[in-house]
């Protein structure tokens, strides 16, 4: 049977909703993932939540436990992930509150754990990721928001970078130049991970602000989470529509 996860950033550390019927905490061979999972049900449909910022948002990005996380999903019998980002919009169709579905992913991060087989490598484990994201999970999401009438961009490209700190305005032309249409902090290992793992997985990326440079005013936290708080419906509605995924 298959297992829907969601993973929840900025903005989504809980999901109202969801009827909690267990925080079973679980430990790993990469140790402790970013929260006790919180196993339940929503729209009387089983899933998995787990917010990756921790459940008081107190984990930045770089110190996510990403293999943590994906591995300690995997082992509960998931086999499909969907991401909740926030994300800094790029491309000119990425204002803020636009909902996107990501189709490819730039990496900028360094220095994060950000494979399962590191310390016990073969040949064997060079995943294929020209397509970083599952496509057919793509096409639920979009098939989704359709059904719920929420609009979406379909496809661009995730840069995800390091953060905590937001971009200066050169690093978001030279993303911009490299194809980027959103930034975010936490889409990278968390995909390459999950496809290592043999896990589907996609993204529901939600612009929070233009990136740094594209607007005159400064990017704000207060911003930030205002525009989350008032995307987060849409999402959500989104959510409602695709679980179970079939
Ligand atoms: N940059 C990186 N990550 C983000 C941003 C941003 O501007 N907004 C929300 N997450």
């Amino acid at each position: 049977m298959s297992l829907l996860a969601i993973i929840g950033g900025t903005g989504l550390s809980s999901l109202d909703g969801l009827v909690i019927s267990e925080k079973r905490a679980v430990n790993t061979p990469f140790g402790e993932p970013s929260s006790e999972l919180l196993i339940g049900e929503f729209q009387d449909k089983s899933v998995i939540f787990l917010p990756r910022h921790g459940q008081q948002h107190s984990i930045p990005p770089h110190k996510i436990n990403y293999r943590a996380n994906i591995w300690a999903l995997k082992e509960q019998g998931v086999d499909k992930i969907v991401a909740v980002a926030a994300v800094g919009g790029i491309r000119a169709d990425m204002a803020p509150s636009v909902i996107a579905v990501p189709e490819q992913i730039i990496d900028y991060t360094y220095g994060r754990e950000h494979s399962f087989f590191s310390e016990d490598f073969s040949s064997d484990k060079h995943i294929d990721f020209t397509f970083p994201y599952d496509e057919s999970l793509r096409q639920h999401i979009l098939q989704a928001a359709k059904q719920q009438e929420v609009d979406v961009v379909h496809g661009g490209t995730y840069g995800a970078v390091q953060g905590p700190r937001l971009e200066t305005a050169a690093e978001i032309k030279r993303m911009a130049q490299d194809g980027c249409a959103m930034v975010g902090m936490t889409g990278m290992p968390e995909a390459s991970l999950a496809r290592e793992l043999d896990i589907a997985y996609a993204t529901c990326a939600l612009s929070a602000n233009w990136a740094a440079g594209l607007s005159d005013s400064e990017i704000t936290m207060t911003e930030i989470e205002q525009t989350v708080a008032n995307g987060i419906t849409r999402i959500k509605k989104i959510l409602s529509a695709l679980i179970p995924s079939p």
